[in-house]
């Protein structure tokens, strides 16, 4: 009946799902919901009320596009992104403040990574605004989803991907702009707990003119297997190396490296195989603000393994302490999280989730 309805309307499908979609949950709807157990959270999958969906063409641009309530996609099988990868993704957190209010850590900045990735992948750049607005917006519908204060963010996730059928390696025609939201806790289990690592003896993460420097969806597959693999042997995560003397230090899984060593702060520089962290910027920027000296300079994994302290950070990984690292028959401990390590994590965390001044103007409310 509903069906034969519906073959008799002439609302395109978009009108069609704006009419039976759920409108944002109201207060009193929200208070009728089950609790959320916020101290059981992990960095890991949990579905949400609303999430956006926007389509886009080279000739028309975006679409203006629409909030509905969480719900599967579909895809030809096609589609350029199953088949050739061409897609990438954001991440970033909306957290509550101790006053209740909901803040972004510098949207814009990850407007700008994915319009730089989506030039190098050949896909419509989605325009700042509408992506800080999207994001906005996908954050204010899911907001019951907000950890309070201090025990969890809501982790936020763009995601853009070439939707219409290629059977040539070629961009595809059409392509969709998607949001949706998942309330997170530590990445790393135990929080601020260091954790231990292994540089990655036989895989490489990127190469020079290679796809690294973006949010490429295709990066992250690859690292799977070696990630998986030294996790079963009591790792947290790998180091990757880079790829062409496999002597500099490139990455921790999906976090930039950052080691102190006589009061100074190194961070590998960006050469186009490193993704430019957020987060990797950030404490570039509050370090200097400090008055402590940051060399951006290849990181050479024997000077690593002699520095004093050694932290991995991103949006996941916020700051993670490096407790040791295992580099083939080498192995270094860095001992208890370092003072410096301690200082960072809690001056950013403390701008991040409103518990202290924003001397940047880092944070935008909702
Ligand atoms: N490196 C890789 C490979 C990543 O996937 C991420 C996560 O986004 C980062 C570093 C950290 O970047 P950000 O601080 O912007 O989250
Ligand atoms: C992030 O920190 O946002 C990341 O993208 C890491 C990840 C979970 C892949």
């Amino acid at each position: 009946m509903l069906a034969a309805l519906l073959a008799q309307t002439r609302l395109s499908p978009e009108a069609l799902n704006a009419f039976f979609v759920r409108p944002p949950l109201m207060a009193s709807a929200e208070s009728s919901l089950p609790p959320i157990d916020w101290d059981a959270l992990t960095f890991s999958f949990t579905e949400t009320d609303r999430m956006f969906v926007a389509h886009g063409t080279w000739e028309d641009g975006w679409s203006e596009g629409e909030m509905m309530d969480f719900q599967p996609l579909t895809l030809t099988p096609a589609a350029c992104v199953l088949n050739y990868g061409q897609g990438l993704f954001e991440g970033m957190k909306a957290r509550m403040t101790p006053d209740g209010r909901i803040t972004l850590f510098r949207p814009e900045m990850n407007a700008r990574r994915a319009a730089d990735g989506s030039a190098r992948l050949v896909m419509p750049e989605v325009p700042e605004e509408m992506f800080v607005d999207v994001v906005r917006r996908v954050a204010t519908e899911n907001r019951r989803w907000v950890p309070p204060n201090g025990r969890g963010e809501l982790y936020i996730r763009p995601i853009i991907f070439g939707s219409s059928a290629r059977l040539g390696v070629a961009p595809a025609d059409e392509y969709m702009f998607v949001v949706f939201a998942v309330p997170v806790g530590p990445y790393f289990k135990g929080g601020m707990t260091p954790i231990s690592l292994r540089v990655s003896q036989e895989h490489h993460r990127a190469a020079p003119g290679g796809s690294g420097g973006v949010k490429a969806i295709g990066n992250y597959a690859p690292g799977m297997m070696p990630s998986k693999k030294a996790k079963s042997e009591g790792y947290s995560e790998i180091i990757y190396l880079d790829a062409v003397d496999h002597q500099y230090v490139e990455e921790v899984g999906a976090a930039n490296f950052f080691c102190v060593r006589d009061n100074v702060l190194y961070t590998p520089e960006l050469t186009g195989t490193i993704l430019p962290g957020i987060t990797r910027l950030s404490i570039i920027e509050l370090a200097r603000s400090m008055g402590l000296e940051v060399m951006e300079e290849r990181v050479d994994i024997d000077f690593a393994l002699e520095c004093d302290e050694a932290f991995c950070a991103g949006t996941a990984a916020v700051i993670s302490p490096i407790g040791s690292i295992e580099h083939g028959e080498k192995v270094v401990n860095y001992g208890d999280v370092g003072k410096i390590t301690l200082d960072l994590y809690s001056r950013l965390t403390g701008i991040m989730d409103g518990s202290s001044e924003d001397p940047f103007g880092w944070t935008l409310e909702i």
